[in-house]
C-alpha cells in the first residue's frame, strides 16, 4: 500500500503539499467554468457585504476541492474553519464548531456525505437561518434553546454527491462539479509545481507526467516528486523526458496513467468474468479491494476513458481495454 500513487489516502508525498497548493483563483489551473462562476459570486457577495452562498464541491478525489475551499476563503478575505463528515459523531461536535464561527467565516466540511443523518438536521437551520438549535439538560428536564449564529459560508466537499440527502443538497446555493483535467492543464500544473519546488522540468517531460496523471493534479504532483528524486540521484537534477519515462515505468504507471490496480481490475473482469458484466461486490472481492475504493478512486477514470462500461447487469470491459492490455478476446475465452 505504501508505494501506491493512485490512492485516496494521503501519502508522505502530500505532506509537503501546502507549498504547491494554489492560494488564489488566478493560480488555480483549469476548471474554467467553476472558476468563472465562483469569481462572479465572490465579487457580488463582497460588493453587497453579504456572506457568499453556501458552496458544494463534488468530484473524484484529488481534483482540488480542498484547495478550492481554501481559495474561496482567501478570495473573500475570511478565516476558514475545517472539519469533516467522519469527525462529526455527535450533534455536540457540530454545535461546537458552529459556535466558534465569526461573521463571514468559511466553514469547510470535507466528506460532507458522511455526516450522520440525525446530525444533518442541525445543519439545515444553521445554513438557512443562521441559527443553532440545541437541546440542553437531562432527559427528564431537557429543553431546546436557539442560538443565533453569525452569517457564514459553508463549503462542503464530497466525492459522492449522490449520497447527499435532497434537503441538504437543496441548501447549497452554488453547486460545482470538478472534472478530470486535460493533459494541457495538467502540463501547466506540473510546470507550476516545478517552479514552486525550484526543480526544472523540460516541456516534453511535463507533458509525459501530465499524460500519466489520470486527469488528477494530486497524482501529477506525487509523480513529480518521485521523478524529481530520480532526476537528482540518477541524473543532473533536471527532469527530462527520458528520466520521466524511466522513473514512471519503475513506478508501474503506464502511458495512460493506469497503475497495477487498474490492470488487476481490468484483467480480473476479462479473465475471471469473461469480460463482464460483473457485479461490484464480486469484482471487489476477486481483487481484494474495498468496493468504495473501486467506485470512488479507480472506476471513474476507467469509465471516463472508455476502458470500462457500466450496464444494469454490472461492469464490462470494452474493446479499448482488451487492446490496451494486449489481450485478444479469443485468448481470454480459454
Ligand atoms: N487547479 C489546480 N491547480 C494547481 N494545483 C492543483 C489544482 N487542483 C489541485 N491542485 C493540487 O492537487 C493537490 C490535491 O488537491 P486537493 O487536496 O484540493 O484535492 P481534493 O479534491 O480535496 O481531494 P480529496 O477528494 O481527496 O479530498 C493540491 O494539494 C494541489 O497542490
Ligand atoms: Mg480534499
Amino acid at each position: 500500500m505504501k508505494d501506491r500513487v493512485v490512492t485516496e489516502n494521503l501519502t508522505s508525498d502530500d505532506i509537503t503539499d501546502s507549498s504547491i497548493r494554489p492560494e488564489y483563483l488566478n493560480e488555480y489551473i483549469g476548471q474554467g467554468e467553476v472558476k468563472e462562476n465562483l469569481e462572479i459570486f465572490i465579487k457580488a457577495a463582497k460588493m453587497r457585504s453579504e456572506p457568499l452562498d453556501h458552496v458544494l464541491l463534488y468530484g473524484p478525489p484529488g481534483l482540488g476541492k480542498t484547495t478550492l475551499a481554501y481559495i474561496i476563503a482567501n478570495e473573500l478575505g475570511s478565516n476558514i474553519k475545517t472539519t469533516s463528515g467522519p469527525a462529526i459523531e455527535k450533534s455536540g461536535d457540530l454545535a461546537a464548531i458552529l459556535s466558534t464561527l465569526e461573521p463571514g467565516d468559511v466553514l469547510f466540511i470535507d466528506e460532507i456525505h458522511r455526516i450522520p443523518r440525525f446530525i444533518e438536521e442541525i445543519l439545515y437551520s444553521a445554513m438557512e437561518d443562521f441559527t443553532l438549535d440545541i437541546v440542553i439538560g437531562t432527559e427528564s428536564s431537557s429543553r431546546s434553546i436557539r442560538i443565533d449564529l453569525p452569517p457564514f459560508t459553508l463549503v462542503g466537499a464530497t466525492t459522492r454527491a449522490g449520497d447527499l440527502t435532497g434537503p441538504l443538497r437543496d441548501r447549497f446555493g452554488i453547486i460545482s462539479k470538478l472534472n478530470y483535467y486535460t493533459t494541457e492543464e495538467l502540463t501547466d500544473i506540473v510546470k507550476r509545481t516545478g517552479r514552486v519546488l525550484d526543480c526544472p522540468i523540460e516541456e516534453e517531460a511535463a507533458v509525459t507526467l501530465a499524460k500519466r496523471s489520470r486527469g488528477t493534479p494530486r497524482i501529477a504532483n506525487r509523480l513529480f516528486k518521485r521523478v524529481r528524486d530520480y532526476a537528482l540521484v540518477k541524473g543532473n537534477g533536471i527532469i527530462d523526458v527520458e528520466i520521466a519515462e524511466v522513473s514512471l515505468d519503475k513506478l508501474k504507471v503506464d502511458a495512460l496513467g493506469l497503475d497495477e490496480t487498474d490492470y488487476n481490475l481490468l484483467k480480473a473482469i476479462i479473465e475471471k468474468f469473461n469480460g463482464g458484466p460483473v457485479g461490484i461486490e464480486a469484482l471487489a472481492s476477486s481483487i481484494g479491494e474495498e468496493q468504495t475504493t473501486i467506485e470512488d478512486v479507480y472506476e471513474p477514470y476507467l469509465l471516463q476513458n472508455g476502458f470500462l462500461k457500466r450496464t444494469n447487469r454490472g461492469r464490462m470491459v470494452t474493446e479499448k481495454a482488451y487492446r490496451h492490455l494486449k489481450i485478444s478476446r479469443q485468448e481470454s475465452m480459454f
